[in-house]
């Protein structure tokens, strides 16, 4: 089978797996809000890395699904609460749950979420201890990175490092998690599942970058967020820690001008998107990201050669061109 086919069928097998999980149940005051936000799409990259990372060393795609369709219910209980606490109205084009609902309700809706997640991942009958235990560290791990991204919307001054460590958390570990469950599932050896892990974390760093300059480039209405959030809650981004890093002096005085004011509008995200193109910022952050896919994909070396690395491959090239 060729890579192409290969996650159209992973695809298909997620979406109803996720559909069953979520089938109406009472009371719709719960099972609504939860089944919204997973309906509404998104691009299912946890649980198709995990799937491939299965099928890559030599494991059944059926053996891995359970925990598949559990990292994305994880990860869409994340979002629902991520949107509580940045304030943002639109996800996947659609408002948030907090927004067409209530905060209580997407509260629950998460609670619920999550506990959907570890029902679906406790069915997985291979290796489930040490699945649990690497599903339920990363849930920790992002719940402090997430910690970090907020703590630092207050701070003037983070440093690369600092930033990286907290993506490293809030957003790479799922997606290393979801590599390393899927080799684990596929009875990877030691070494596989270590450059399963190499690759995962790689990727997650890259992935968050890219999410990071999406919210300054893409379009509302392809995104699905509105543009500039990120600077609007005064977020330490790869963008304006770049920029604050490397820019001259008069400009970055400019731009911390434009964060003491009070209120952020079209026009200010505007001046700031002037003030990183010109410095250079988006393109030496998008550098980076190449380079950080570029690491990603050597790790894969270390796997056998088969269709499903070629397709791990083509995510991580897809995630580097991605505009939502
Ligand atoms: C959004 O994740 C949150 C981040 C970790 C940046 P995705 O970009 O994977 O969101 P969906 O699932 O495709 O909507
Ligand atoms: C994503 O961070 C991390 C989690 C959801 C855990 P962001 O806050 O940057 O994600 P988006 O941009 O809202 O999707
Ligand atoms: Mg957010
Ligand atoms: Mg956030
Ligand atoms: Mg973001």
């Amino acid at each position: 089978m060729k890579a192409p086919e290969l996650n159209r069928d992973i695809l298909s097998l997620i979406e109803d797996r996720l559909i069953r999980l979520l089938e109406p149940g009472k009371p719709a005051s719960l099972f609504e809000p939860m089944a919204y936000l997973v309906k509404a799409g998104g691009k299912r990259i946890r649980p198709l890395l995990l799937s491939l990372s299965c099928a890559c060393v030599g494991g059944r795609m059926e053996d891995a699904i359970d925990a598949a369709a559990a990292v994305e219910l994880l990860h869409t209980f994340t979002l629902v609460h991520d949107d509580i606490m940045d304030h943002d109205d639109l996800r996947r084009g659609r408002p948030t749950v907090h927004r067409k609902w209530d905060e209580a309700t997407a509260i629950l809706a998460g609670d619920g979420l999550v506990t959907l997640a570890y029902l679906s991942l406790i069915q997985t009958r291979k290796r489930l201890p040490e699945v649990l235990d690497v599903f339920t560290a990363a849930l920790l791990e992002l719940c402090k990175g997430q910690a970090l991204d907020k703590e630092f919307e207050s701070r003037s001054e983070v440093s690369q490092a600092e930033y990286v460590d907290m993506i490293d958390q809030k957003t790479g570990m799922l997606l290393r998690a979801s590599c390393v469950i899927g080799g684990l599932i596929g009875s990877g050896n030691p070494a596989q599942v270590k450059a399963l892990e190499d690759f995962g974390r790689t990727l997650g760093r890259a992935f968050q970058i890219q999410d990071d300059l999406l919210d300054l480039e893409s379009e509302e209405s392809v995104f699905g967020k509105p543009q500039g959030s990120d600077l609007v809650a005064r977020k330490k981004t790869s963008i304006s820690i770049h920029f604050l890093t490397h820019a001259e002096p008069a400009a970055k005085t400019a731009f911390r001008k434009l964060l003491d004011s009070a209120v952020l509008d079209r026009h200010s995200i505007a001046e700031a998107r002037n003030l990183f193109e010109n410095a250079g910022t988006f393109r030496e952050v998008r550098t980076w990201v190449n380079s950080l896919v570029d690491e990603a994909v050597r790790y894969t070396d270390l796997l056998k050669d088969n269709p499903a690395r070629d397709s791990l491959r083509r995510l991580a090239h897809q995630i580097q061109d991605r505009v939502s």
